[in-house]
């Protein structure tokens, strides 16, 4: 029987249990394998004997059973899992990186595995590319809730994050209402605003503050002074955590994730510049992690047993490097390296964001 091992990789999201289930289950009825959660990504591959509370283990069908209802993933994943560049600390304590690649083949070949299915975003993605490269039978499956990958129309774990932001937007707008507040809701989306316009258009916010539309503060202002005017006391604003000021304000410092230690959340921002400008009472949500965990909506369950399935018939018939996407509503394959490409960002001529501002949406952008 063909040996697979399983992983996940880079920030959970909800739906990675239902891949796993998806993959062990197709992967022992149909085609006879014997899977391998591997732990907290290639972590588990780098140091065989060490063991975190999940631990590399043989998956039975029992061991996945109903697991697609749970949210963040069995097998745990990484935050310092670039074998490429391992993160270590040296005798005086130092932090150094180091290539660590080779000993995860190695280990691999220990075990005896055939093949690797593994679950993760363009970082993973490029990881896999590179083992790819260097001999290893692996296949991936796409994920990342903020949906900005470009190879596939839609990622699992963002449509259940699009829920739990508009529910966040509802219960936001009751008490707005109520104190005739401004509300700005900070959602993830480091680089795009998919999760901003879906759960902003859902919601009904007044202002949608997105990366790919720089918004001016003192347009803003004008809104919520022009609403004010019109007996709209409250307005509510979400703010994509990539949204940035028409000509950037370096200091203040980036919002992107890890590349730089984030001084000020794009909402506080935002709420600082109005602060200024408006006498309103204004309040900041940071949804932060909330929107990443818990139970999967339907949609992400279906859309990621559908990859889990695929990403096992694709290690079946041997087709490596390749990866499982979504396109036009179909499960299609394609090369990983194909995959890693520009993150798919919101068109700001789309319909979608027309539609949002047919029913007076604004984007911050016009004077
Ligand atoms: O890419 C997924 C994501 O949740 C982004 O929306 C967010 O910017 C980032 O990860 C948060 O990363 P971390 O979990 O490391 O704080």
């Amino acid at each position: 029987a063909m040996k697979v091992g399983i992983l996940t990789g880079g920030g959970d999201c909800p739906g990675l249990n239902a891949v796993i289930r998806a993959a062990v289950k197709t992967g022992i009825a149909r085609h006879g394998f014997e899977m391998l959660g591997i732990e907290d990504a290639f972590h588990g591959l780098v140091d065989l004997g060490y063991q975190s509370p999940h631990g590399n283990r043989w998956l039975t069908e029992m061991d996945v059973r109903g697991i697609q209802t749970r949210g963040g993933t069995i097998l745990g994943t990484s935050n310092r899992g670039d074998p490429f560049h391992y993160v270590v600390k040296s005798e005086s304590g130092k932090e150094i990186e180091t290539d660590i690649s080779d000993r995860v083949l190695e280990n691999m070949h220990r075990i005896g595995l055939d093949a690797i299915i593994s679950i993760g975003g363009d970082g993973s993605m490029r990881i896999a590319q590179r083992f790819f490269e260097k001999g290893m039978p692996i296949v991936g499956v796409p994920k990342t809730i903020d949906n900005d990958l470009g190879a596939t129309d839609q990622t699992f774990g963002f449509d259940t994050a699009v829920c739990i932001a508009t529910e966040a937007i509802d219960r936001l707008s009751d008490t707005a209402a109520s104190h005739d507040r401004v509300m700005l809701v900070e959602v993830m989306g480091r680089d795009a605003g998919w999760i901003a316009l879906h759960a902003g258009l859902a919601g009904g916010a007044d202002a949608i503050l997105i990366p790919e539309i720089p918004y001016r503060i003192d347009a803003i202002a004008k809104m919520i002074a022009q609403r004010s005017a019109a007996k709209q006391k409250y307005s509510i604003i979400v703010v994509s955590e990539g949204a940035k000021p028409l000509g950037g304000d370096r200091s203040i410092g980036e919002t992107r994730a890890g590349a730089m230690p984030r001084l000020m959340g794009a909402g506080s921002r935002v709420a600082e510049g109005l602060r200024e400008l408006v006498s309103a009472d204004i309040r900041v949500t940071v949804l932060g992690h909330i929107q990443r965990g818990g139970p999967p909506s339907s949609f992400d369950r279906n859309l990621a047993t559908r990859y889990g399935r695929a990403a096992a018939d694709l290690v079946a018939t041997k087709q490596f490097g390749r990866m499982v996407a979504l396109r036009d509503g179909q499960i299609v394959t394609l090369p990983i390296a194909d995959a890693i490409a520009k993150p798919k960002l919101v068109d700001p001529k789309s319909e979608m964001v027309e539609t949002a501002r047919a029913l007076g949406t604004f984007f911050g952008d016009e004077p």
